[in-house]
C-alpha cells in the first residue's frame, strides 16, 4: 500500500513540474513506478494478479523484469514446465535448469509459481511421435513418472499446476497423444498422480475457447461442464478450471456476452470449483492500423471481459499472458502466425507497450480490479 501512496505522489509531483512540455512521464526516470501496481489493487477484493514470462526476456531485459515484479505476485513460466523443455531426449535425466532458475527467480521477488502443463498436445518432445519411445504399453509409466517426479520436486514452491490443457473439443476430447494412448481416463489419471505427488497443490484443468455466446464456445461449455461434474462425481482431485481468455477484439464485440458468460462461470463455481483466468491477452487483428484505435480497443476488449469476470467471488486472480507487448507469444512466433495483423505491424495486446510503458489496457484492468465484487477466501 505504502508503495502504491508513494507511486502517486511521485507522478503526481512529476505532473506539477512537466505537464504541457514533455507530459507527466517523460521526466520520470522510473516512469514504469508512477503506476498503481495491479497486484495492490487486485489485493483489494482479495485476488492475484499474474503473468506469464520467459526466463530469457526475465534476465535479459531488466526493464521487463521490473516490470512483472511489481506489479505481479504470481509468475506462469512461459514454457519452462513444457514436456519438451523438462524431457527433451528419451531416457535420459529430466533438464530441471530453465524451471528452477524459474522457481528461484519467483521465490526471490516473493512470487507464486503457476506451473504449466502435464499434458497437452503441443510443446511436447519429438519423440512423443516415435512408437519404440511412447505408446500405449508405456504411456501411463511416463505420465506417472513426470508428473510425480516434477510435481514432486516442487511440491510447496509451485502453488497451482495445470495437469491438463486444452482437453476438449465442442463435442468431447481432444486427441492429445495422452487420450490416444490411454482413452479418456487419462485425466484421471493425470489428476490423480498429481495430487499424490504434492497434495497441497491446487490442480487445474485449463481450456481456451470458453469465452464466448457463439455457438462453438457454447458447445464447449457444454463440454466442459459434463467432463468437470464427471471428474467431481468420481472424486477426481479437480480444484479449479483455468480459463485462458486469450481474447480477440472484434469477438469480445460481437460475440462477448456478460450474462451468458457469467452463467457459465457460475455453474463451474456451483461445482464447489474456483476460477483462475489464466492467459488474458486480447489480438488487435481486427483493428485498423492507427495505434491509439487499436489500444482503445484493446483497453476496452479488457474492461468488458474484467467486468464481467470479476463479479464472481469464485474467480481467484487474473494472469495475463505476458504483460508488455514487447514480449507477447502473439508477435513473430510461428505457432501463432494465424494471429498476425494484415498491415504487418505487431500486435498490441497487453497492457503495457513495448517500452514498458502503461497502455490504456492498465487503466482498464485498474478499473475493473478497483471495482470487483469481493472474491471467496482461498482454499489453496
Ligand atoms: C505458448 C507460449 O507462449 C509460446 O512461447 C510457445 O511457443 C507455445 O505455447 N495456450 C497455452 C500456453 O496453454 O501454454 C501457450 O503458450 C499459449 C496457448
Amino acid at each position: 500500500m505504502q508503495t502504491t501512496r508513494r507511486g502517486f505522489l511521485r507522478a503526481g509531483a512529476a505532473f506539477a513540474v512537466g505537464a504541457g512540455v514533455l507530459g507527466p512521464r517523460a521526466l520520470l526516470p522510473d516512469a514504469a513506478a508512477a503506476e498503481t501496481p495491479l497486484q495492490a489493487l487486485a489485493a483489494r477484493s482479495g485476488r492475484y494478479v499474474g503473468t506469464s514470462a520467459g526466463l530469457v526476456p526475465l534476465l535479459t531485459d531488466s526493464a521487463y523484469a521490473d516490470l512483472v515484479t511489481r506489479h505481479c505476485s504470481v509468475l506462469a513460466p512461459e514454457n519452462e514446465f513444457k514436456w519438451s523443455v523438462l524431457r527433451p531426449t528419451p531416457g535420459e535425466p529430466f533438464n530441471f535448469v530453465l524451471a528452477d532458475q524459474m522457481v528461484a527467480f519467483a521465490e526471490q521477488h516473493g512470487m507464486d509459481v503457476r506451473g504449466s502443463c502435464f499434458t497437452w498436445s503441443n510443446s511436447n518432445p519429438w519423440w512423443f511421435d516415435v512408437p519404440a519411445f511412447f505408446n500405449p504399453g508405456n504411456a501411463l509409466q511416463l505420465l506417472e513418472e513426470h508428473i510425480g517426479t516434477v510435481a514432486g520436486r516442487y511440491a510447496g514452491r509451485v502453488r497451482s499446476w495445470d495437469v491438463v490443457n486444452e482437453a476438449i473439443t465442442g463435442q468431447g476430447l481432444v486427441p492429445t497423444p495422452w487420450a490416444k494412448a490411454l482413452g479418456p481416463r487419462y485425466i484421471d489419471n493425470a489428476f490423480t498422480i498429481a495430487h499424490r505427488a504434492d497434495p497441497a497443490a491446487q490442480l487445474v484443468i485449463n481450456e481456451y475457447n470458453l469465452e464466448y455466446d457463439n455457438r462453438f464456445s457454447r458447445d464447449r461449455q457444454a463440454v466442459m461442464l459434463r467432463l468437470l461434474d464427471e471428474l467431481l462425481s468420481r472424486e477426481i482431485p479437480v480444484h479449479a478450471l483455468g480459463v485462458q481468455a486469450h481474447l480477440v477484439h472484434a469477438a469480445v464485440k460481437g460475440q462477448f456476452n456478460a450474462a451468458q458468460h457469467l452463467r457459465f462461470l457460475r455453474s463451474v463455481a456451483a461445482m464447489g470449483l474456483k476460477i483462475v483466468i489464466t492467459e488474458l491477452d486480447v489480438s488487435d487483428k481486427d483493428l485498423p492500423t492507427d495505434v491509439a484505435a487499436r489500444d482503445r480497443g484493446v483497453a476496452e476488449a479488457h474492461q468488458r471481459y474484467l467486468d464481467c469476470v470479476l463479479q464472481v467471488p469464485q474467480v481467484e486472480g487474473i494472469v495475463s499472458w505476458g504483460l508488455s507487448d514487447k514480449h507477447s507469444w502473439i508477435r513473430g512466433n510461428p505457432d501463432t502466425a494465424r494471429f498476425a495483423r494484415e498491415d504487418g505491424q505487431d500486435q498490441r495486446p497487453l497492457l503495457f507497450d513495448d517500452r514498458m510503458q502503461p497502455k490504456p489496457a492498465y487503466d482498464a484492468a485498474a478499473r475493473s480490479l478497483a471495482r470487483a465484487r469481493r472474491a471467496a477466501p482461498r482454499t489453496r
